[in-house]
């Protein structure tokens, strides 16, 4: 079943540009420019608050979605882990639509979140990619994703697929809040129709990031650094590298790491920098320097104008093509996943069943 490849991830990762454009077929109308979810009896123009809920790389999609849900809808949005929402009594407005994100729909603290908000008279939507799940079963509202079946216990193609949905839920919710005109939404559907060519321009990479595994594989500690939405994929890309090859790896907000975490950088820890050009560049390139200043290692992530400023001095740079921020983060979730991959397998990790985890976590 896993063809040429030598893992199931790596099946995985390589399958996202054919699954991700499975996925945007059920939302996206290519011929008339429009974002249309699926079967929805629902008047997005009504919500007035979003609550997400998710756990480990579905939150991080989730935390991606409240940068592009704020930004171009101007909904608030409240995020939350499964594990401390359901515990902190979250206060729950009328008018409220509460989002699940979930690869398996069988997460037992997503589950449980659910329930709550479903007491709290909140709209249940969720993100899932098994139709026949719990929480399929639970939501009022279904958003699949079709990544078809995960075997890997890494999320990859998941993660892909989710933040396909959720750009398109955020450009729908946009679209009824009178934030985002005909226009802009056909804009958005031709970049959408982009994004398999862009993950496969990504994925092109392969053998320059396998290149790249020694650098990380001896480490003790990696940092990565993502500001705005990329900060998201910074914690999804620690997740992936820890979880695989047992590295310990956070991923931080670049703009935190003069309030801590900086007195952690020597010669010897890997720093990844996510850094697309665009109006966040600057920020991010600067606190990049600082790191580089105290001996850090750094791989910068970016696009070919990001890497002409600012790639000079890093001990490798990883070019991205330029893609419409509710893209971007879909194409840089590629090169993440492909140094932990690389990493785990320069280490002999077992990629698709690392120790102590389980693919769906059914339990408290
Ligand atoms: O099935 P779910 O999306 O609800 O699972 C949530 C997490 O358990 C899952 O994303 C986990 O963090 C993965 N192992 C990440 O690679």
């Amino acid at each position: 079943e896993k063809g040429n490849y030598r893992h199931y991830m790596q099946k995985e990762i390589f399958e996202q540009p054919i699954v991700v454009a499975q996925t945007l077929q059920s939302y996206v109308r290519p011929f008339e420019g429009k974002i249309a979810l699926p079967d929805i009896d629902l008047d997005l123009a009504g919500v007035n608050r979003v609550t997400i809920v998710a756990c480990g790389t579905s939150f991080y999609a989730g935390m991606v979605a409240k940068y592009w849900i704020e930004q171009f809808a101007r909904v608030p949005v409240d995020i939350d882990v499964a594990s401390e929402f359901r515990y902190r009594d979250p206060v729950m407005e009328d008018g409220g639509l509460a989002l699940f994100i979930s690869q398996s729909g069988e997460t037992a603290d997503t589950l449980a979140a659910l329930a709550y908000a479903k007491e709290q008279k909140q709209v249940i939507a969720a993100v899932i990619n098994v139709p026949t799940s719990t929480m399929a079963r639970e939501a009022d509202i279904v958003l699949p994703t079709h990544a078809g079946p995960e075997i890997g216990v890494a999320s990859t193609k998941a993660f892909t697929c989710q933040l396909a949905v959720l750009a398109a839920f955020a450009a729908n919710l946009a679209r009824a809040k009178g934030k985002m005109s005909e226009e802009e939404e056909a804009d958005l559907v031709a970049h959408l129709r982009e994004v398999p060519e862009t993950l496969n321009q990504a994925l092109d990479h392969d053998e320059d990031i396998a290149s790249m595994a020694h650098l990380v594989a001896p480490a003790r500690d990696v940092l990565y650094l993502g500001r705005g939405q990329d900060y998201p994929l910074a914690m999804e890309g620690a997740l992936k590298l820890k979880e695989i090859s047992y590295i310990h790896a956070e991923g931080y907000a670049s703009g935190e790491m003069k309030h801590g975490p900086i007195a952690l950088i020597d010669d010897k820890v890997p720093v990844i920098v996510l850094a697309p050009s665009g109006p966040l560049f600057e920020k991010t390139v600067s606190n990049m320097q600082e790191v580089a200043a105290r001996g850090g290692k750094i791989i910068l992530i970016s696009d070919a104008k990001g890497i002409a400023e600012a790639g000079e001095g890093c001990m490798a740079t990883i070019e991205m093509p330029e893609a419409h921020p509710l893209i971007q983060p879909i194409v840089y979730a590629v090169p993440v996943q492909l140094l932990a991959y690389h990493v785990a397998v320069a280490k002999g990790t077992d990629v698709d069943q690392p120790r102590n985890l389980a693919k769906s976590v059914t339990v408290e």
